[in-house]
């Protein structure tokens, strides 16, 4: 038995008709013919009458019907002339949503949308967009998401809206947006491109401008994990230091510099840590590299070869599962419990090469590795002959003390490669990080560096080591760390007062960010809808788990807004949700929810904060 899915997605003024997604599925009752605004349902039917009914839904179309991307269209010859049987209407085929994106929908939508108006490779007189409805439909997502871009398109003058004539592209489009059709467009979608393995195994399903980690939009509230607050950073301080030293060395600044990194930065980043974070290490350890990001890469370039198993935290960084899936580890996610990240049993011949870790402040759980898991683990490294790669990213945000020793300190078989980033403590786009490495690893680690891109900018490596040495680091972490202690408790006030209903929040002594445990697993499409209505973007735990199991949860970050930002984007959250609510079921029908288990005995709901 057969069952005919015609979801009928557009019948307007201009005699268009998109019949969509024609699928053909078996059932015992017999046939059903859909469509969406005029449901039709035809029971104990034939195939053969199934097909007629399926032609007669085309009855009223000029007699081709094409087929594209699997879609058909069909067009009725009657209301449209002749001379004008060109595509009316703009079906924005192109467009690809990707719901695990930290970019809202709307914007995705939005973004594509202006990317192909401005690739001018539409045909000018399929002036006309689709419906709201249609758009909602076709791409399977709420009509408020599709209105909202369409309303930042019309803002910014790309479409116009007629009087009950629908939506248009905007008739005075800059000459540029309006060229002809490229054909080197079609050349690129024919061909496409074979990459090599390294490049495909990444589960990374970004494209385009998605990839642009800098096209976040206005600084407004999102909530993403990891963003300290950059409008805090003293810009008037550091542009002083940079003049001074360029001031100083001049045009020496402007040559080649040193693949290790400048002297002066080493010598301050050494001193800075063997202080401050219990390292042990001196300056020729210390290799200057482009934020957390290099330095997991030259580590896994310079140790792991193709097939050789790297350990990984689950959940943990996604970036670092983007690193090793790159240079072809075969990785092992490891859970974590109360201690940090668990060793568990393991046979020689897959014994880790590098088992990356995060024991100051686990990512994103929050635990802080206990002595006796940071001794196991140096062990098990010795033992097996592998390396352990500390990302020690945000130590100095700690609420309930002075900040935890690094592992590197307590290791004296020379296991530990400790790495920094400045992106926290200073500001991400500086992209300044470090390494401090074994004394037997260094020369390689700065061979591997300098093939990807020679070295770190000296400019701004002189002005950061001044920065330290004149104590304005400090000054500023001190700072920071108030600021952020005060955000912190008002997050925590907020969000009980907000979302206390949904939530039992995670609090632990350190970090940038909470997890919030969802109390009732039915609500989570709800939430996924109201980040895409709001742009209101906490991440769903989900994302930063491999093999996972976990109760629903969420992601937020809280320290890059101020207070009236954090109230107002946690009350957005609260009432999208509690508007979703009063609509009834099916208001987020269309999200699937992770099948999520029960939390296993590695996960453990800790110190909750319940409003209750
Ligand atoms: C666990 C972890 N490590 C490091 C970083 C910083 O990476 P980078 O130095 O490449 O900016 C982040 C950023 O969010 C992070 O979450």
């Amino acid at each position: 038995m057969l069952k005919i899915f015609a979801n009928h997605v557009h019948s307007d003024l201009s005699k268009l008709i998109i019949i969509n997604q024609i699928s053909v599925v078996e059932e015992s009752k017999g046939f059903e013919l859909r469509s969406i605004g005029k449901p039709a349902q035809f029971s104990s039917v034939s195939a053969i009458t199934a097909a007629s009914l399926l032609e007669k839904a085309f009855s009223g179309c000029e007699s081709r019907v094409v087929k594209m991307n699997g879609a058909i269209y069909g067009r009725t010859a009657s209301s449209v002339p002749k001379q004008r049987r060109r595509r009316l209407v703009m079906s924005f085929e192109m467009v690809r949503l990707d719901r695990v994106s930290s970019e809202p929908l709307y914007q995705q939508l939005y973004r594509q949308i202006r990317e192909e108006l401005e690739s001018g490779s539409f045909d000018s007189s399929a002036s006309r967009v689709p419906s709201s409805r249609v758009l909602a439909a076709t791409l399977g997502i709420s009509r408020p998401t599709v209105n909202q871009a369409f309303s930042k398109l019309l803002e910014e003058g790309y479409l116009q809206a007629r009087k009950r004539s629908g939506i248009f592209v905007a008739d005075h489009l800059p000459a540029t947006f309006l060229k002809p059709a490229r054909p080197a467009t079609t050349a690129r979608t024919e061909h496409s491109p074979r990459f090599a393995r390294r490049v495909t195994r990444m589960t990374d399903f970004r494209s385009g401008r998605q990839l642009d980690v800098g096209v976040a939009g206005p600084p407004s509230v999102t909530f993403v994990a990891g963003l300290p607050a950059v409008d805090e950073f003293p810009i008037a301080v550091w542009e002083r230091l940079r003049e001074q030293v360029l001031a100083k060395k001049g045009a020496h600044l402007l040559r080649y510099a040193s693949s290790r990194g400048e002297i002066e930065l080493r010598k301050a980043i050494a001193a800075y840590l063997c202080d401050f974070r219990g390292a042990n290490c001196d300056p020729d350890q210390i290799v200057v590299v482009g934020g957390m990001q290099q330095a997991m890469l030259a580590c896994a370039l310079a140790l792991i070869n193709e097939g050789e198993v790297a350990w990984i935290e689950d959940p943990g960084f996604h970036q670092a599962r983007n690193v090793f899936a790159f240079v072809g580890a075969k990785m092992v996610p490891r859970p974590i419990d109360r201690e940090g990240l668990v060793i568990g049993k393991c046979s020689r011949q897959n014994s880790p090469r590098l088992i990356f870790v995060t024991p100051s402040h686990q990512f994103p759980f929050g635990v802080t590795m206990s002595l006796k898991r940071r001794k196991a683990l140096i062990e098990f490294a010795e033992s097996r002959g592998g390396y352990i790669l500390e990302d020690d990213y945000n130590s100095e945000f700690r609420f309930d003390g002075p900040p935890l020793p690094c592992l590197q300190g307590l290791d004296n078989a020379g296991r530990v490669i400790y790495a920094g980033t400045m992106s926290k403590i200073l500001y991400p786009s500086l992209r300044l990080g470090f390494l401090v490495a074994p004394p037997q690893l260094v020369d390689t680690l700065v061979k591997v560096r300098a093939v990807m891109d020679q070295h770190s900018p000296a400019i701004d490596q002189a002005t950061l080591a001044r920065f330290i040495t004149e104590g304005f680091f400090l000054s500023h972490v001190k700072r920071m760390r108030e600021l952020y202690a005060q955000r912190r408790v008002f997050f925590i006030e907020q969000f009980q007062k907000w979302l206390g209903d949904y939530f039992d929040l995670e609090v632990t002594p350190a970090g940038l960010h909470f997890i919030a445990w969802l109390r009732r697993r039915e609500d989570l499409p709800l939430f996924m809808r109201a980040r895409e209505q709001t742009g209101v973007w906490p991440r769903s735990l989900s994302f930063f788990c491999i093999k996972a199991q976990l109760d629903p949860a969420f992601v937020f970050g809280f320290a890059a807004w101020p207070q009236a930002q954090i109230e107002q984007g946690l009350a957005k959250l609260a009432s999208a949700v509690k508007q979703l609510k009063q609509r009834g079921p099916g208001n987020g029908s269309s999200f699937q929810i992770h099948p999520f288990s029960p939390a296993t005995s590695s996960y453990w709901p800790s110190t909750a904060v319940r409003s209750d």
